[in-house]
């Protein structure tokens, strides 16, 4: 109804003024010829309707830019008087803010890589890596294309998509989180993310991803399983890589992409990947370019490779990181089932059996497999707990089997 308002409002303030036009030369025809009565009209009214019409006009045209985004900075600040301009030296306080802008640009590369790793576990190497490249793109005033695009390639259940989740947070920015196996179904996975073509059911509705960064531009725009996207919208993103901006079907829009940073995830080849970081541990960039060339030879998308502005290979977990990622995906499903796990609550045995469970699982391996079996075996008590009015639980090792239990406050025992 909008765009269509949009379109036709010039047409329909015509028809409207053409209308009353009528209507008052109806009542002056009966009197006088055609010439005359133009004549008279026109010298009694004229001059009025020519200022409604240039002011009508003035104002379809305004509605017009506004609705497309296309108004000039100037129309605002004719329309809405800035509550600034009353101060005696605005451009003091605009100088001020930019600065302040500039200042929330250069981020501290070494608190940021800190943030990072204090949350994820054993992937110390890529966390500094990606804190530098951050703080370098970010300082970057003028920029035609995304702040970064980076890839996050590596065996499953090692912290990707986790890290791409802790960045977003710790740069206060938006999560745009797809998961790309959703989008791997051709042209109709294309006008989810980037609209629907005029006159289509659903035109009128902003895509996925246009609609997400016209509303946050500055987003972390995490694809999730790049791999699993369909070529045509991998073609969506090229666009969105290079030329600095995606287009919304429905209106043709330009919606810039110059303030975003896209964190593309996938697990291709993580075999060969693992082995060249065993190999290559002490030559970060050779280890880099060799996992770039070992990706294209197991048929990632080479344009997609192209356009990468830093690939980032995350390491299998090992020794104890096992068991703090194992500790912490287990307390995130039970935090799943509205419970809490107490402090000193888990049987240490629990988290041996993980590990042993995820050794056993060699390359395979993923904390989160470990852990969704763990689930299976826990899942009933879980749930008996929380009908119980339970809050926070213990899990213990009973007989081989685990068991959750109401977590009681062990009592201080009184001094002698
Ligand atoms: N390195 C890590 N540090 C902390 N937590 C982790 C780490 N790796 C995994 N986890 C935990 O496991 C969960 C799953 O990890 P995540 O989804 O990031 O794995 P992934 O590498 O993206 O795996 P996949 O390739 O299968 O998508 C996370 O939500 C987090 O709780
Ligand atoms: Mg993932």
């Amino acid at each position: 109804m909008r765009a269509w308002l949009s379109r036709n409002l010039p047409l329909l303030i015509a028809i409207s003024v053409l209308l009353m036009i009528a209507q008052l030369l109806r009542q002056v025809w009966p009197s006088a010829s055609a010439f005359a009565a133009m004549r008279a009209f026109l010298h009694a009214w004229g001059w009025y309707f020519l200022a409604l019409g240039l002011l009508l006009g003035a104002l379809a045209w305004a509605c017009r830019v506004h609705w497309q985004g296309k108004a000039p900075a100037w129309l605002y600040r004719v329309i809405s008087m800035d509550i600034l301009d009353r101060l005696t030296n605005k451009q003091q306080v605009e100088e001020a803010a930019a600065r302040m802008d500039d200042e929330a640009l250069v981020i501290d590369a070494d608190s940021l890589a800190a943030s990072l790793q204090a949350k994820v576990v054993g992937q110390n190497a890529v966390c500094q890596d990606l804190a530098q490249q951050v703080r370098r793109r970010m300082a970057l005033l003028q920029r035609s294309k995304p702040i970064g695009v980076f890839l996050f390639a590596g065996p499953p259940g090692t912290g990707k998509t986790y890290l791409a989740k802790v960045l977003a947070a710790e740069l206060s920015r938006k999560l745009l989180h797809f998961d790309m196996t959703q989008f791997a179904a051709g042209s109709h996975s294309a006008t989810q993310l980037f609209g629907m073509t005029k006159g289509y059911v659903g035109s009128d509705s902003y895509g996925k991803l246009t609609g997400g960064l016209r509303d946050h531009p500055a987003a972390v725009v995490l694809l999730d399983e790049i791999e699993k996207a369909h070529p045509e919208v991998l073609k969506g993103f090229l666009t969105a890589w290079n030329d600095g901006f995606v287009t919304e079907a429905s209106d043709g829009k330009h919606i810039p992409t110059t303030h975003a940073i896209f964190i593309l995830t996938s697990n291709a080849a993580t075999d060969a990947l693992s082995q060249l970081q065993r190999d290559l541990a002490s030559d970060p960039d050779g280890l880099r370019m060799a996992s770039v060339s070992a990706l294209r030879e197991q048929g990632f998308a080479p344009e997609v490779l192209n356009r990468i502005d830093r690939l980032f290979v995350f390491a299998p977990l090992a020794g104890l990181d096992v068991a703090r990622v194992c500790a912490l995906e287990m307390e995130a499903m039970i935090r799943g089932y509205g419970l809490d796990v107490a402090r000193g609550g888990v049987d240490p045995d629990i988290i041996v059996q993980l590990m042993q469970r995820y050794r056993r699982m060699g390359t395979a391996a993923s904390s989160r497999d470990v852990v969704r079996a763990l689930e299976e075996s826990i899942a009933d008590s879980l749930i008996k707990a929380k009908q119980l009015g339970y809050r926070t639980i213990e899990l213990r090792m009973e007989d081989g089997k685990v068991k959750a239990r109401a977590w009681a406050e062990p009592v201080a025992k009184p001094r002698p």
